[in-house]
């Protein structure tokens, strides 16, 4: 028998995101979030740098607007990104109410600075932000007596109700499997915000967790909405490099504290390629590493800040500090390796200003949205600001149409009845590395026609294979994420195809030069998809 359960919101992804807008709604609605795991399932979790906001009386709203749009080359909506960066100042106000205790000095916010930002306008705790904030929410959350926080809920996806006969278009819920139990429930309600997270997870490399697979942009584009400019993945230029440090990300705030890039033989090379050196945006210094690394054959560069004084190095980089310290790296000594990785998917669900999408009832916030805030490229610590702007947008448009009628409708149970158990696990395994490799070689940091029509044939394959093999197995966390990343590479690989010039983070030997026209790639729903091996009983 099918668990069923009924709450006022549902909100998919405990993350930055997902936690804020669930305080934000509670006072007036049951609220219920699901997330994959436990909180480091959240890429707000490993956020390092700090959050973007002008606090400093010689920095501007301006100088932050204009920054920001400098770096989305031509692609920002330029009232978005005004309503992001003016909302800056209330969103930190928020989080001290919650009680994040930002770095300060003198009763003033300690402020660290990044690539692509004119002033030091980033607010911090130490070099673990993410963490800090994550805490402090997920503590609001858990002692709030209407917000019931589920993890090892995996959403599979959403329920449209005009899917089930005569009803409207309308979001009123989800399928979800539970991982405990094994088994899919039905979770209906009035409206749902989607917040989880990022696409990286569909490269090999990746600053991100493992749950960053694009589940949200997935569900959505199945659901019946836009999604945008998908060919802008953020490339972080200095993820450490070593065979047992997964992931780890060396933050952008150690150059903007004097950490130079080099050479395996010392050479310092950005002056080869910007005038702002390590302080370029990150598409620029990314790109300029990935080229020295070609060049040379080199397997990685080096970040140095050993020219700083041992006590601030272990005071601003703790944590950075005692990850490199386990790999027997001494940052106030030695060189840290670093190689660039997936750390940011700009593009998304497409979202209005409240972040409403194209299926009434259905919202998106956070990484899995594209708002036009950031453009072709966004600008460092600018993320967790917009998780929490849009948190509040969207809340308060729901809560503005909590009391409206809503239809009536009980969505069709899953039908478990014909699966059987699956002993494909390790084939599954195999789909996953194959497509995160060929999306690396292929559709990474520097693209061709050629490679990224080649992407496209090895994903038709993926999909046909998906299809015949798995359509009668029991639905798993792996092959849920599969179907999604299959997906979300489709949106990339053919929102890059159609992109006909290089800007921002898209960047193709093809067609390198920018258009003087600045057009975001919109894909509208309804391509044939033929991985429709997940599916609710027919109603
Ligand atoms: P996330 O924080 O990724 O949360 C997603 C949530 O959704 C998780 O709880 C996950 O379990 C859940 N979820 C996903 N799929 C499903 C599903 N199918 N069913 C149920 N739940 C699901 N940005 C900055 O502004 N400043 C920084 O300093 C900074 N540093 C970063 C450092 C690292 C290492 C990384 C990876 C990112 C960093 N970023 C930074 C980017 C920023 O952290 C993210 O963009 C932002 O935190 C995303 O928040 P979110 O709430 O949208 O999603
Ligand atoms: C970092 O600390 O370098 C990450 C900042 C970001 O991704 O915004």
């Amino acid at each position: 028998m099918t668990q069923r359960f009924s709450t006022d919101i549902l909100i998919i992804g405990g993350g930055a995101a997902g936690l804020a807008a669930a305080l934000h709604l509670a006072p007036r609605a049951r609220v219920t979030v699901l997330c994959k795991g436990d909180m480091d399932t959240a890429s707000s979790t490993w956020a390092q740098g700090g959050i973007a906001s002008v606090t400093d009386p010689d920095d501007s709203v301006e100088s932050h607007v204009e920054d920001t749009l400098n770096a989305g080359a031509g692609l920002c909506d330029p009232d978005v990104v005004r309503q992001t960066v003016e909302g800056a100042a209330g969103a930190i106000d928020e989080l001290v109410r919650w009680g994040v205790h930002f770095d300060a000095e003198d009763n003033h916010f300690h402020l660290t600075r990044e690539g692509g930002h004119s002033f030091r306008r980033i607010l911090h705790v130490a070099d673990a932000t993410g963490r800090a904030i994550i805490e402090t929410l997920t503590r609001q959350v858990l002692d709030h007596p209407r917000i019931q926080l589920l993890r090892d809920r995996v959403a599979i996806d959403l329920i449209n109700l005009s899917k089930f006969g005569r009803h409207p278009n309308r979001c009123a819920g989800a399928y979800v499997l539970n991982r405990t139990t094994g088994h899919v429930e039905v979770f209906q309600s009035r409206f749902v915000i989607l917040a989880t997270g990022g696409a990286s997870k569909v490269y090999l490399y990746t600053s991100n967790p493992d749950s960053s697979t694009g589940d949200g942009i997935a569900m959505a584009w199945r659901a019946g909405c836009r999604i945008a400019n998908m060919e802008f993945n953020q490339f972080h230029p200095t993820c450490l490099y070593h065979p047992h440090a997964k992931s780890f990300l060396i933050s952008e705030a150690v150059r903007g504290e004097g950490g130079i890039l080099t050479l395996p033989d010392g050479d310092r090379f950005m002056s080869r390629f910007d005038p702002r050196l390590e302080l370029a945006p990150r598409d620029i210094v990314a790109r300029a590493i990935d080229h020295e690394m070609k060049r040379t054959g080199a397997d990685c560069v080096y970040l140095d800040i050993s020219h700083r004084p041992r006590p601030f190095i272990e005071g601003h980089f703790p944590t950075i500090a005692r990850r490199c310290r386990e790999f027997g790296i001494d940052m106030a000594r030695d060189p840290i390796p670093v190689v660039p990785a997936a750390h940011y998917t700009c593009g998304g669900v497409l979202v209005d200003g409240h972040g409403l999408s194209d299926v009434p009832g259905l919202y998106a916030i956070g990484e899995v949205s594209c708002t036009g805030l950031h453009g072709a490229n966004r600008l460092a610590s600018n993320s967790l600001l917009e998780c929490l702007v849009f948190a509040r947008a969207a809340s308060r448009h729901i809560l503005e149409r909590l009391d409206e009628p809503f239809p009536d409708v009980t969505a069709p149970h899953w039908d478990e009845s014909q699966v059987t158990d699956s002993d494909e696990d390790v084939v599954i395994a195999h789909n996953w590395e194959e497509l995160r490799r060929f999306m690396w070689d292929y559709v990474g940091i520097v693209r061709t026609d050629k490679r990224l029509q080649r992407a496209q044939r090895r994903l038709d394959l993926l999909k046909q294979e998906i299809h015949e093999y798995y359509s009668h197995y029991r639905v798993s966390n792996d092959l849920i994420e599969l179907r999604n990343l299959v997906h979300v590479a489709e949106l990339i690989v053919r929102s890059a195809l159609s992109r006909q010039e290089s800007r921002g983070l898209h960047y193709n030997l093809d067609h390198p030069e920018t258009l003087p026209r600045s057009e975001d790639t919109i894909l509208f729903p309804g391509f044939p998809d033929r991985l429709d091996v997940l599916q609710p009983a027919a109603s």
